[in-house]
């Protein structure tokens, strides 16, 4: 048993495919372990009303997804409305896409992920006690197969260990900050992809997803979406800009029909970059040339938010062409077989679990 002086503790999670939420698992084992009143809650489950509900010294835990080196957009959004809970202490936390290389563990960069929630907190008054990234295996399937059943398992063993460790000295005070700083440089460096990933990535990523003709239209995919996301149109799932790329509902779909619609990505940005962005870059140029001087300045500012609309809209009208064309069947099977996810070989990915493979990830 560790001494502590916190009474209670609360985690709330943002999970996908169940990484974060396994590791808010095993810190909560650990406080129960050492006498604490624990309550444990997906972000979007959690009625912020219930934070008065915490009588006694709290600590607060948020566990995430890593996203594009930041903290998905909800999870951000959740931050911001949360109240302030006096006399609590704070600690962040992310998951992050983890490799093995033989033996030895890979980390993955988790960029601004921990620093702006922590700069949320403490503008509202809060304590940090610690930052820590825990290198669970990498659940973006959209960019390769899942991790190998066997590695998967033996990451999840060795993080476990590593993570109760953390819980330990979390729960007694202490501050950790240690393996959150180590990657600095690293994360500096990826801040402006953080935030082109925020502004622009994430709405494009939204529209890569499609149900083939595996869909039953059972609706688990629409009901599990913690955003929402998924609607029925024309009787087909079909993804809203909101998506935020959890992973949720391509590895949960029990028909395996949600697919990444890799030709269509292909052909989409073939046609910006071969066709559409010479055209643009002449017209930009031309515009600055009239306007401000030819200034080099001006080009690459006018060139970067035109560029990036302009693709954004493009895949807006592309997926929605997709979505009808994929009605006809022979279609519908060119896209399918046109995909890598659609083959055997590209696994998906849930944390296999002792404790969560029988209850519903929420
Ligand atoms: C769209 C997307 C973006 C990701 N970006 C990053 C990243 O920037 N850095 C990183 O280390 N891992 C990244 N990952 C990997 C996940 O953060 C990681 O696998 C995490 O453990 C998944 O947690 P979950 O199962 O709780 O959703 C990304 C995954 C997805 C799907
Ligand atoms: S979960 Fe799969 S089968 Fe069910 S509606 Fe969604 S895509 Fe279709
Ligand atoms: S649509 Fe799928 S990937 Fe997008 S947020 Fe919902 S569950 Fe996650």
């Amino acid at each position: 048993m560790i001494e502590t002086t916190y009474e209670n503790l609360l985690i709330i999670y943002y999970s996908g495919t169940g990484n974060s939420k396994r590791v808010s698992e095993w810190i909560v084992q650990e406080a129960q372990h050492n006498g604490l009143k624990t309550h444990i809650s997906s972000y979007h489950e959690f009625n912020p009303d219930k934070i008065a509900d915490f009588k006694g010294k709290t600590l607060i835990g948020f566990f995430s997804a890593t996203h594009g080196f930041n903290m998905p957009h909800s999870m951000l959004k959740f931050l911001f409305r949360f109240k302030m809970l006096k006399g609590s202490d704070i600690f962040i936390g992310n998951t992050r896409a983890g490799m093995k290389l033989s033996k030895l563990f890979l980390p993955g960069l988790s960029g601004i992920a921990m620093y702006i929630p922590a700069l949320i907190m403490l503008i509202k008054g809060y304590i940090i006690k610690a930052m820590y990234p825990v290198d669970l295996p990498s659940n973006w399937i959209s960019l390769h197969p899942g991790i190998r059943r066997k590695v998967v398992d033996s990451m999840v063993e060795h993080y476990e260990k590593l993570t109760k460790r953390f819980a330990t000295k979390v729960l007694s005070g202490k501050r950790v900050f240690f393996k959150s700083f180590v990657l600095l440089p690293l994360d500096i460096l990826v801040a402006p992809i953080a935030i082109g990933y925020y502004f622009v990535g994430r709405f494009i990523l939204a529209k890569t997803f499609i149900a083939n003709y595996n869909c039953t239209n059972c609706g688990l995919c629409m009901e599990q979406c913690p955003t929402q996301s998924i609607i029925l149109e024309h009787n087909r799932p079909y993804w809203k800009f909101t998506c935020e790329s959890c992973m949720k509902c391509m590895n949960f779909c029990p028909e395996r029909a949600i697919e990444t619609a890799h030709s269509m990505v292909f052909l989409l940005l073939f046609i910006l970059i071969a066709m559409i962005n010479p055209y643009l870059s002449a017209k930009v140029t031309d515009m600055v040339a009239l306007l401000f001087n030819s200034s080099k300045i001006a080009f690459e500012s006018f060139y970067f938010v035109v560029q990036w609309s302009v693709a954004l809209l493009v895949f807006y009208t592309g997926y929605k062409l997709l979505h009808y064309l994929m009605r006809f069947p022979w279609i519908n099977k060119i896209i399918t077989y046109t995909t890598l996810t659609t083959w055997k070989f590209w696994r998906r990915y849930k944390i296999p679990t002792k404790m969560s493979e029988h209850t519903k990830i929420v």
